[in-house]
């Protein structure tokens, strides 16, 4: 059952003057992404062939992920009347496909999967407590944060399905690293950068993933402050089977926001 439904939250209570139209940009971008939770429970059904129970825990999953999109669906229409997340959403599911004839992960091994899937959920909970934090929206705060709670015990969720997986297929640190590396630096990816241009840019030209996938990072970044990324980073050591010590989480958060403020300062600069 899921934890909330769209009628728990107060609409009433939409403000138009605290929206940021740079929020909405991505806002919208971020409905699209959510809305196709069902293609990836399809996915990981067929992944996870034989194991009936983690099909149903896959399904639950995906319907909280389309929760998520219907309700930045309807706060961006509120915000921006003139946006149709119907018709943009039919563009953009049939743009994103996932492989069709599998019986194993993309990622080589379930275990790996399953951690794919951990480091997913760490950045929807951190991007969503961030955003949270940096509209002053009074709805879209409570959507927010709503979601970043679903979106951590998501990551508890998988975690835990990890962790069985890994007694049997024994996957070793090294390639459980190797999988949190490749998904993380996957996060500037296409399905992000496709979706910020469907939603917003679909009149103007062809789609440039360089282009959409900068103009996406230059106006989500700036959310984020350091214990935003403290928190992400102590879940990807966890997922990976390092115990996360504040010392090592510290650094390591340092380095990244430290990226992440770099890299929004440039592409602002650049006008991306
Ligand atoms: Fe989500
Ligand atoms: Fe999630």
């Amino acid at each position: 059952m899921k934890r909330w439904t769209l009628e728990d939250i107060p609409w009433d209570r939409f403000d138009p003057t605290q929206v940021d139209p740079d929020i909405v940009k991505v806002v919208k971008a971020a409905s699209m992404v959510e809305a196709n939770g069902g293609t990836y429970a399809n996915y990981l059904a067929k992944v996870f062939y034989d194991d009936p129970s983690f099909q149903d825990v896959a399904y639950q999953w995906a319907s909280e992920e389309v929760q998520h999109g219907a309700a930045l669906a309807r706060w961006a229409e509120m915000a921006d009347p003139s946006f149709d997340f119907a018709a943009r959403f039919e563009d953009f599911k049939d743009k994103v496909q996932l492989p069709d004839e599998i019986d194993r992960s993309v990622r080589g091994t379930r275990t790996g999967e399953l951690v794919a899937r951990c480091i997913v959920e760490v950045g929807t909970s951190s991007y969503y407590s961030a955003l949270g934090n940096a509209t002053k929206e009074p709805v879209l705060k409570e959507v927010c944060r709503r979601i970043a709670a679903d979106e951590l015990a998501h990551y508890k969720l998988f975690y835990k399905h990890m962790k069985r997986y890994m007694v049997e297929e024994k996957l070793g640190f090294w390639r459980r690293l190797r999988v949190a590396m490749g998904r993380l630096f996957e996060t500037e990816d296409d399905e992000l950068a496709y979706a910020y241009y469907a939603a917003n840019h679909r009149e103007d030209g062809p789609y440039d993933r360089r282009t959409y996938a900068r103009a996406y990072a230059r106006r989500s970044y700036p959310f984020y402050r350091q214990r935003h990324v403290e928190l992400g980073i102590a879940m990807i050591l966890k997922a990976i089977g390092v115990r996360p010590r504040d010392w090592l989480t510290a650094r390591l958060a340092r380095i990244a926001f430290g990226f992440m403020r770099m890299r929004a300062d440039r592409l602002a600069k650049q006008g991306a």
